[in-house]
C-alpha cells in the first residue's frame, strides 16, 4: 500500500494514546510500522453552556440546614449554586448550551450526526439523547445517546467522540454534559447538599485532517468497590417475603423504583480525588509526550476548590494556569468541566492553540483525563 507523502497517520483505539506515524513514504513505508487503520484527526471547535435561572447562596441554604456561608466557601469554595424551577428540565438546559456551541463552531444541527449526552440524571429514565436532538430540530437520522459516569461523564464522551470520529467516520460530534443534581440531593444533609448545583456544557467535536488533531491522549478508570462512598442507588425493596403461607404469589406485579438521594463519604471522596487525579493526569500527559510544563490551562471538575489545589499543587501546576468557576455553580457534575471550558473561552482566558489538560472524577468511582488542545 503507497503511504502518502509527508502524512501524520494515526492509529485509533489500539492504545489509550493515539498513536501517529508521521512522514511515512511511499519508498520507506517497509521500515516504518503500518497503521492498522488511516483515520481522521479530531479537534473541539466549539462550546457553549446554560445555567438554571434560580440562584441559591450558601445564606440561603443556611435557612434550611445547620450551616453559614463562612464554612462552606471556606471548606469548598462555593458560594452560590443554580437549581432548576418552574418550567426548566434538564433538556432545557442541554438544548441551550448545544445551540450555543453550535453556533460558536458555525455548524448547522443537521450536519451533526452524533449527539452524546453525559448525564446521571436525565429527564427520561431510557435516554435523554433523542429528545435533545429532536428540540434541536433535526430531522435527518443521527444517532443519539446517553454516557452515564456521573462527574467523569464529560471526559468519557470526549473521548467516545473522538474515537467515533477516528474509528467510524463521524464528522460533527456533539458532546454535552448535563446535569440536574438537585433532583437527587438530601437537602436536609449539610454534609452533601452544599456542594451541587445544576447546568449544562456543550462542546462540538469536529473530524478534521490528521494533521490538526487536538485531542493528545487520554486515561480512563473505574473501581466499582468505591460506590460505598457515593451513590444514589435504587431504594431497597420493600418486599417481604415473595410468597404469602398458601404458596400465593405477593411480590407480583413489582412496586413501582425509586432512587435514594445521593449518600456520600466525603471525607473518602476527598482523599480518592487527591490520589487518583494527578497520577490520572501525569500518566495522560506521558503518553502524549508531554510534561505538566507544557500545559497552558489545568481544567478539573469543578467539585471543591480544596480538590483543585490540591491536584494543582501535586502537579507543581501555577495558580494562575488553574480553571475554576465552582464559587458560583457549585459541583454541576457532568456539566463542569464544559461550562468551565466554555466560561473560559468566552472571556478570552484559553486561546486557540492552547494546551488543556482535563481531568474527571467522582461517582462509580470512576476517573480520567484527557489531553486536548483548543480549537
Ligand atoms: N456546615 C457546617 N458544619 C458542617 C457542614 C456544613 N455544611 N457539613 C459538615 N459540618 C461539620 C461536621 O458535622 C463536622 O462536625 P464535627 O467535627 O462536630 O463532627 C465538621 O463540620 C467537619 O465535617 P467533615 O465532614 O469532616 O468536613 P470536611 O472537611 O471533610 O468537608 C466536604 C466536607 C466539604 C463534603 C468535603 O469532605 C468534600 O468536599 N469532599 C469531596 C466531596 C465531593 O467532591 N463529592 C462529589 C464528587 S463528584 C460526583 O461524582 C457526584
Amino acid at each position: 500500500m503507497a503511504m502518502p507523502n509527508a502524512s501524520v497517520l494515526f492509529t485509533p483505539l489500539i492504545s489509550n494514546k493515539f498513536i501517529c506515524y508521521s512522514s511515512l513514504q511511499s519508498s520507506n513505508h517497509h521500515s516504518s510500522p503500518m497503521p492498522r487503520f488511516v483515520s481522521n484527526g479530531c479537534k473541539l471547535v466549539g462550546c457553549g453552556s446554560a445555567v438554571p435561572k434560580l440562584q441559591i447562596s450558601n445564606d440561603d441554604l443556611a435557612k434550611i440546614v445547620d450551616t453559614n456561608d463562612e464554612w462552606i466557601s471556606s471548606r469548598t469554595g462555593i458560594r452560590n449554586r443554580r437549581v432548576l424551577s418552574g418550567n426548566e428540565n434538564l433538556t432545557t438546559l442541554a438544548v441551550e448550551a448545544a445551540r450555543k456551541a453550535l453556533e460558536m463552531a458555525k455548524v448547522d444541527p443537521d450536519d451533526i450526526d452524533l449527539i452524546l449526552m453525559c448525564t446521571s440524571t436525565p429527564d427520561d429514565l431510557f435516554g435523554n439523547g433523542p429528545k435533545i436532538q429532536k428540540e434541536l430540530g433535526i430531522n435527518k437520522s443521527v444517532l443519539a445517546y446517553d454516557i452515564t459516569a456521573a462527574c467523569s461523564g464529560f471526559i468519557l464522551g470526549l473521548i467516545s467522540a473522538a474515537s467515533h470520529i477516528r474509528g467510524s467516520g463521524f464528522r460533527n460530534v456533539l458532546v454535552i454534559g448535563a446535569d440536574a443534581i438537585s433532583r437527587f440531593v438530601d437537602w436536609t444533609d449539610r454534609g452533601s447538599c452544599i456542594l451541587f448545583g445544576d447546568g449544562a456544557g456543550a462542546v462540538l467535536v469536529q473530524a478534521c485532517n490528521p494533521e490538526e488533531d487536538g485531542l493528545f491522549s487520554f486515561d480512563l478508570h473505574s473501581d466499582g468497590d468505591g460506590i460505598r462512598h457515593l451513590n444514589a442507588t435504587l431504594k431497597e425493596s420493600e418486599a417481604g417475603n415473595a410468597f404469602d403461607p398458601n404458596g400465593s404469589l405477593l411480590d407480583f406485579p413489582p412496586r413501582r423504583s425509586a432512587y435514594s438521594c445521593i449518600q456520600m463519604n466525603g471525607k473518602e471522596v476527598f482523599r480518592f480525588a487527591i490520589r487518583k487525579v494527578p497520577q490520572s493526569i501525569e500518566s495522560a500527559l506521558s503518553k502524549a509526550g508531554l510534561s505538566v510544563s507544557s500545559i497552558d490551562w489545568l481544567l478539573l471538575h469543578q467539585a471543591n476548590e480544596r480538590i483543585i489545589d490540591g491536584v494543582a499543587n501535586r502537579l507543581e501546576v501555577a495558580s494562575e494556569k488553574v480553571i475554576k468557576n465552582l464559587e458560583n455553580y457549585g459541583n454541576t457534575s457532568a456539566a463542569s468541566i464544559p461550562m468551565a471550558l466554555d466560561e473560559g473561552v468566552r472571556s478570552g482566558k484559553i486561546k486557540k492553540g492552547q494546551t488543556i489538560a482535563s481531568a474527571g472524577f467522582g461517582a462509580g468511582l470512576t476517573w480520567g483525563s484527557a489531553i486536548f488542545r483548543w480549537s
